[in-house]
């Protein structure tokens, strides 16, 4: 036994202290950072891969802002891979690969793929694959015969005005303009048809010009996996879809199977940007960068829904966790990013937490109260609220299950099937009174947008950049000098002495 008698602390422990600064306007700082040494993002903040947090609606909003969302792994491999294409079909410079449908199906059938994939058009082909024509929203509007063949309302072949490969954004848009066009099919040299720029695209890259794209100009977005051997396949498949980047995430991260995993991965897939965790040692973060990982998670027992601390016995608090980490990554002299997850209640705790070492930050609860969070609202005592429940929680738990088990309903015997040993299937009949939970489900008030959120958490890193006479992440963390502050220093911090309406 040993016990280490340097105490741990965590956000609310400490405060930065000003240092001399050039910074003469919030805005001549860079807020921008690294999620992993190949993904860039212009603010270090990610939402966190919970099923009340990130689902396709908060990857699309964090994404336009700058950030990103880690779409969670507690549904089917079928439905993370559609949450998954939806964002990286969702703008771009070019659609690659358009949605079609054949001339021949029914009005009342483009209709139907419009909704589902949500979008504004289809190009239409003959049963060769060939371009015959575009039909948009317009042309179904109001339609006297839903069941008559798409062919008959379609703009035909001879009348589309199409690009080439070669059509640059601008000019893009000025056809788009020209013509009053809402979809310019791009065609080689052949006639055939090689993608779709869309005038919502144009649209969408001038009104966020700080997101987090990928070369393609499309939205990134990352995905979360598990450990067990299946996950190979839901991995696979979350690659194909286009994801970003995976996040590799169990509670207990320093354990032989997440840094197995974390080989498998690197060894089956070299290209992917992973991302493991979750850990809060010098020794965890340094054997999972080993292994491989391309950025670390820190943060066991932080999260306002966790109760890990509190079960087991066992975490570290934040700060340290994170300076822990990051001395670990240095002293191997390996330089990847680290993720603070979990415990940022204000825009000073990204802050500290950015100063510690870490590269990005990765919030829950702070965003389960918004819009783009999955799920609606519910009304108490006249207030609107959202729910928000940790990961290891019994609802959680509960959910899970039933996800994995839609998961093996969906898979034809002997296709693609996960194998499930004598333990799995015992394990399949849960008796929910045995399982202890390690996390609580909770309510937080419904907060609008995330992007207001964002908003004020990006301003407070502004100005506490201008604080740390810094102009980048890199060197608020170069100069940083914490102070450890007295339950009255804490007291002092926050607004004192007046009632607060
Ligand atoms: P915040 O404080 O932003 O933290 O809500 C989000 C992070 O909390 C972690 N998480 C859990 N930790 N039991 C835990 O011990 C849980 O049930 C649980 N659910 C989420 C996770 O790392 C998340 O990103």
């Amino acid at each position: 036994m040993k016990i280490r008698t340097a105490k741990g602390l965590t956000f609310d422990d400490v405060l930065l202290i000003p240092q001399r600064s050039s910074v003469a306007s919030r805005q001549d700082v860079n807020t921008s950072s690294w999620l992993t040494p190949k993904l860039a993002m212009n603010i270090p903040i990610i939402s966190a891969n919970m099923d009340t947090v990130t689902e396709t609606a908060m990857a699309l909003a964090m994404a336009r802002i700058g950030g990103i969302g880690i779409i969670h792994r507690f549904m089917t491999v079928e439905q993370q891979v559609r949450q998954v294409k939806q964002v990286k079909r969702s703008e771009g410079f070019i659609v690659e690969n358009p949605y079609t449908i054949d001339q021949n199906r029914s009005i009342a059938r483009a209709q139907k793929m419009m909704q589902e994939h949500d979008i504004g058009g289809l190009v239409v082909t003959d049963a060769e694959g060939k371009l015959m024509g575009l039909v948009t929203q317009r042309d179904l509007l109001l339609v006297p015969d839903e069941q008559a063949a798409v062919r008959t309302v379609m703009t035909p072949h001879d009348q589309i005005i199409s690009g080439t490969p070669d059509t640059s954004p601008d000019e893009a848009r000025a056809i788009l303009h020209e013509h009053r066009l809402e979809k310019l099919p791009i065609l080689d040299a052949a006639g055939n048809l090689v993608g779709l720029i869309t005038a919502q695209d144009v649209i969408k890259r001038q009104q966020n010009p700080q997101a987090t794209k990928d070369g393609k100009g499309r939205l990134r977005v990352g995905a979360a996996i598990g450990v067990k051997a299946e996950d190979l396949k839901r991995t696979e498949a979350l690659l194909a879809a286009g994801a970003d980047v995976l996040v590799l995430d169990i509670a207990h991260g320093h354990a032989d199977q997440c840094v197995a995993m974390v080989k498998t991965l690197r060894r089956d897939f070299p290209q992917a940007q992973i991302i493991a965790g979750n850990v809060a040692t010098r020794d965890g973060a340094r054997e999972l960068a080993e292994a491989g990982a391309d950025a670390i998670k820190v943060g066991i027992g932080p999260g306002s829904i966790c109760t890990t601390r509190i079960v087991t016995g066992f975490g570290v608090p934040q700060l340290t966790a994170i300076m822990d980490s990051a001395a670990g990554l240095q002293a191997a002299g390996i330089d990847i990013p680290i993720i603070a997850d979990g415990g940022i209640k204000t825009s000073g705790d990204l802050v500290k937490a950015l100063a510690a070492g870490a590269s990005t930050v990765m919030i829950g609860s702070l965003f389960a109260g918004t819009e783009e969070a999955p799920g609606s609202p519910v009304i108490r005592d006249g207030q609107k609220f959202k729910v928000v429940r940790g990961m290891a929680s019994l609802g959680a738990a509960m959910g899970r299950k039933e996800a994995e088990k839609r998961d093996l309903d969906q898979q034809e015997p002997g296709k693609n099937n996960v194998e499930i040993n004598d333990e799995e299937s015992a394990e399949s009949q849960v008796d929910w009174a045995k399982v202890v939970p390690e996390g609580v489900e909770a309510v937080v008030p419904y907060r609008g947008n995330v992007q207001e959120i964002v908003y004020q958490l990006v301003g407070g890193l502004r100005s506490g950049l201008s604080y740390g006479g810094a102009r980048s992440i890199r060197e608020l963390q170069e100069k940083a000098e914490f102070i450890e502050i007295s339950a009255a220093g804490v007291r002092e911090s926050n607004s004192h002495d007046v009632r607060r309406e």
